[in-house]
């Protein structure tokens, strides 16, 4: 009741259901990931886990409303590498990556894919390097705005190519994948936990994988390593935050949830099917993320100066 102590109220969480942030559109990759996530921790914490999509400025916008939120355990963010990029992508964030937040742990490294509209001209990696060269700006290709996991595999893949294509930001690649699927844009490199079913099903062209090995559910991709893209190596790893100041035995909770549903075999599975699986268990506490992510801010850093992309 109002009138429990502290230790007691601790104790007690979760007294009600928790929101998890996913700072992408519904129906995409974070939030495919957020939702099996959510579902395994629900029926652990005996409290229902809820996903909010809060979309918008790629990645930051939604991120930026859990760094304000009340550190009571009941809001949290589940966020990929963009946490760490748009430390250095964005000149004003509005918010410290690195100490507004408290890391709950990792949650899964997946692979990209390099995809077209389905009838688009070119049918190997070299082809479509060599379209890209000659048709430059009239090319598009979809994004989920500078911060996302696109955004930054784009950036890579036209530095590596050197040209620019046209950049159409959406607030997930959710939504970007319906125009890609309906022939508006032609390009987008996403993450195989939106790709593989629409790969699998012939409603948009693959080209390669982004990793340095296969994908084991898209086996007949190539890597962009093999198809001669020297160095090319993305995997987009996810994470849960909660605000900075969330109390020690909430952490401990949240991130004991987490190793469960990271061993939870429906979600195990499903991630297999999706090109992916949890991290593995030495990855997988809050001390080893709160390192891991600074790491991460720390190896991009001079990666997106030298590309010279930044947003206010
Ligand atoms: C999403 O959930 O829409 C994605 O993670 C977007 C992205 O970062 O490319």
């Amino acid at each position: 009741g109002l009138a429990a102590t502290g230790a007691e109220a601790q104790t007690a969480y979760p007294t009600r259901p928790i929101t998890v942030v996913v700072p992408f559109a519904a129906g995409g990759p974070t939030d495919t990931v957020a939702r099996l996530i959510a579902e395994s921790m629900s029926k652990t914490l005996g409290q229902q886990v809820l996903v909010e999509n809060v979309g918008g400025a790629g990645g930051t916008r939604g991120a930026g409303q859990v760094a304000k939120a009340a550190p009571d355990g009941y809001t949290l963010l589940i966020h990929h590498i963009g946490q760490a990029t748009a430390a250095t992508l964005y000149r004003k964030l509005p918010y410290n990556v690195l100490t507004d937040f408290e890391t709950a742990g990792l949650i899964t490294p997946v692979p990209m894919t390099i995809i077209g509209k389905s009838n688009l001209e070119p049918k190997t990696v070299g082809d479509l390097i060599t379209y890209i060269k000659a048709n430059k700006e009239k090319v598009t290709y979809g994004n989920a705005g500078v911060g996302s996991a696109s955004h930054l595999c784009g950036m890579l893949f036209m530095s590596k190519v050197g040209a620019q294509m046209t950049t159409v930001p959406y607030q997930g690649t959710a939504p970007a994948m319906n125009d890609l699927i309906g022939g508006q844009i032609d390009l987008m490199c996403d993450q195989t936990t939106n790709t593989t079913g629409q790969i699998k099903g012939g409603k948009v062209k693959a080209y390669a994988v982004t990793t340095s090995g296969r994908v084991k559910s898209l086996g007949d991709l190539p890597t962009l390593q093999e198809s001669g893209m020297k160095d090319f190596e993305v995997t987009i790893w996810h994470g849960m935050y909660a605000p900075k100041g969330t109390p020690k035995d909430i952490m401990d909770k949240l991130n004991a949830a987490l190793n469960t549903a990271l061993e939870d075999p429906k979600v195990i599975a499903r991630f297999a099917d999706l090109g992916t699986e949890p991290e593995t268990k030495d990855r997988r506490s809050q001390a080893f993320h709160k390192q891991f992510l600074a790491d991460e801010v720390a190896k991009w850093k001079p990666i997106i100066q030298a590309a010279g992309v930044y947003a206010d």
